[in-house]
């Protein structure tokens, strides 16, 4: 019989990719998605993907009597990944009380439901927004945390410290905490992407809808950074590498394989490029000229940071495979399927 996973968010933009993957290597999904971020529809093309039909109930994972009887519901549900959460930076800083409330109580709600039915492990969305501005790169697990630069990234930080609390109060479930880099790309069939709600806030969606004509120009923030050309430095990592990383994960956690109850791995390539670099990527493999200027630094941007994935390569045996090129050439792939669907 397929093992159960529980995944939280699974109609969101890594959800979604996750779920297929799951699918792909012989898990059966159930997606729990309040839709304040993403669309029915999405489940609708992750058959299409993977050609199995995942379970979906929409409820809010801060429902915890509704939480408690889908876990019922679905008796056996060995694990659960957990992407389910608020993820502007900005509108957290306007709003953190929503934030606080919906990222720590969301989690709190599984932990304490995960022991009464017997769900052995979680698999948690962390961010290397944990690290700041890290002192040494490329960053290793083993840098020190610094303090957040928003209620975004505290409740990544205090996240994690609820799950390793909990699980040192002798809670007889163990954690993986997954601490992605900058996730950009869609799936190659372009049945699933990223879909912000109104002005994207986040580089690769904006970028893919300057060049559509959506937006008039990319505004490029800041290039008197001390990087090589003045840009800020991200490791980009592919949204479907990530993906996978998540099922490793699970992987590991089914068959108990952990060091500790609780790991933490960073998801990256390891490879630092600027956004003059990238834009200058994107303009060659896709053929697709910019429009960009350069303003202002944005506020809380960290000037440079990569992953030291290592110990995610040599431990989980996971390592980002896609090259930088094909992952730009999916994102805009995924723009031009939006606009054929008249959506963007
Ligand atoms: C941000 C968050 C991170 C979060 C992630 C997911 C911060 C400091 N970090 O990552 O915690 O997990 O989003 O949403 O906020 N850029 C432009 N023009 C644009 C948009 C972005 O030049 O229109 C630049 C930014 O200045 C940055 C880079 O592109 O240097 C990447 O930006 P973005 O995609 O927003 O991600 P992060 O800020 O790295």
């Amino acid at each position: 019989m397929k093992e159960r996973i529980l995944v939280t968010g699974g109609t969101g933009y890594i959800g979604s990719h996750t779920v297929v993957e799951l699918q792909n290597s012989g898990y059966e999904v159930i997606i729990v998605d309040n839709l304040s971020n993403s669309g029915a529809d999405v489940v609708d093309n992750i058959e299409k993907v993977s050609g199995i039909r995942p379970a979906f109930e929409h409820l809010d994972c801060l429902d915890l009597n509704g939480m408690d009887a889908l876990f019922a519901k679905y008796a056996g549900i060995k694990a659960i990944i957990h992407f389910a959460a608020s993820k502007a930076v900005g509108e957290s800083v306007q709003k953190p009380l929503l934030y606080y409330r919906n990222n720590l109580l969301s989690l709190i709600n599984l932990l304490e439901l995960m022991p009464k039915h017997n769900v052995g492990g979680i698999v948690f969305s962390s961010s290397c927004t944990v690290y700041g501005q890290p002192d040494e790169l490329p960053v290793t697990e083993q840098a020190p945390i610094k303090k957040a630069e928003s209620p975004y990234g505290n409740t990544k930080q205090i996240n994690e410290e609820i799950i390793c609390d909990t699980i040192a109060s002798g809670s007889p479930i163990s954690a993986i905490l997954l601490r992605y880099f900058n996730p950009i790309g869609a799936h190659p069939t372009a049945l699933l992407g990223e879909l912000p709600n109104g002005v994207p806030q986040n580089l690769i969606p904006y970028l893919t809808q300057t060049a559509m004509g959506i937006r008039e120009k990319l505004n490029v923030f800041g290039d008197d950074y001390n990087t090589p050309d003045g840009s800020c430095v991200r490791d980009f990592i592919n949204v479907v590498d990530l993906a996978k990383a998540h099922v490793v994960a699970i992987a590991r956690i089914l068959q108990q394989k952990q060091k500790a109850k609780v790991e933490t791995f960073n998801i990256g390539t390891g490879r630092g490029l600027s956004v003059l670099e990238l834009i200058s990527v994107f303009e060659q493999s896709t053929g697709v000229k910019l429009n960009y200027q350069i303003v202002g630094r944005r506020a809380g941007d960290i000037e440079k940071v990569w992953a030291n994935p290592d110990y995610a390569n040599t431990e989980l045996g996971w390592k980002s495979e896609t090259s930088i090129e094909d992952t730009l050439r999916s994102a805009w792939a995924w723009q031009l399927k939006l606009r054929e669907k008249g959506i963007q």
